[in-house]
């Protein structure tokens, strides 16, 4: 038992270690309805939890059907309560390109608005891809 046990623990810190190494630190804004079309997908409807990618991540397309899981660490401007206040990861879909993007993942307001604050418009995440 006190073997299996320290066996699971350092697998898990192993698990966590790892994916902590691969989550990339940036910064996330949010565009508005209606969703579609999209560079991805066209008039086909993905949901609401979607996202563009800027060029960080869009790989000329490559990106696009790839999920990411994303959590708001903070502020990317001097706003107060950027986070919403509980709110863990999300995962969404790239369905789009972000041109000129202002940040490094475009999340639908849909997505933005169940870890960040609609108000502050721009936060900071850890995202990475799952
Ligand atoms: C949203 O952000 C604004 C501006 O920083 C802040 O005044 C407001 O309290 C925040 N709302 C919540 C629910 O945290
Ligand atoms: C997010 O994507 C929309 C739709 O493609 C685009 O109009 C908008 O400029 C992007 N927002 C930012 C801040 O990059």
């Amino acid at each position: 038992m006190g073997m299996e046990l320290r066996v699971l623990v350092v697998m898990a810190m192993v698990i966590a270690l790892t994916s902590a190494a691969s989550a990339a630190s940036g910064t996330a804004t949010y565009y508005k309805r209606p969703y579609v079309p999209s560079a991805c997908y066209g008039n086909q409807d993905n949901g609401v939890m979607i996202a563009g990618a800027s060029d960080a991540i869009w790989n000329n397309r490559a990106a696009c059907g790839r999920k990411y899981s994303v959590r708001c660490t903070g502020a990317a401007n001097d706003s107060p309560r950027p986070c919403k206040s509980g709110s863990g990861s999300i995962t969404v879909k790239i369905v789009d390109y972000c041109a000129n993007c202002q940040g490094d993942i475009n999340l639908s307001q849909d997505a933005f608005g169940k870890i960040g604050n609609l108000t502050v418009g721009k936060i900071k995440v850890q995202y990475n891809q799952v």
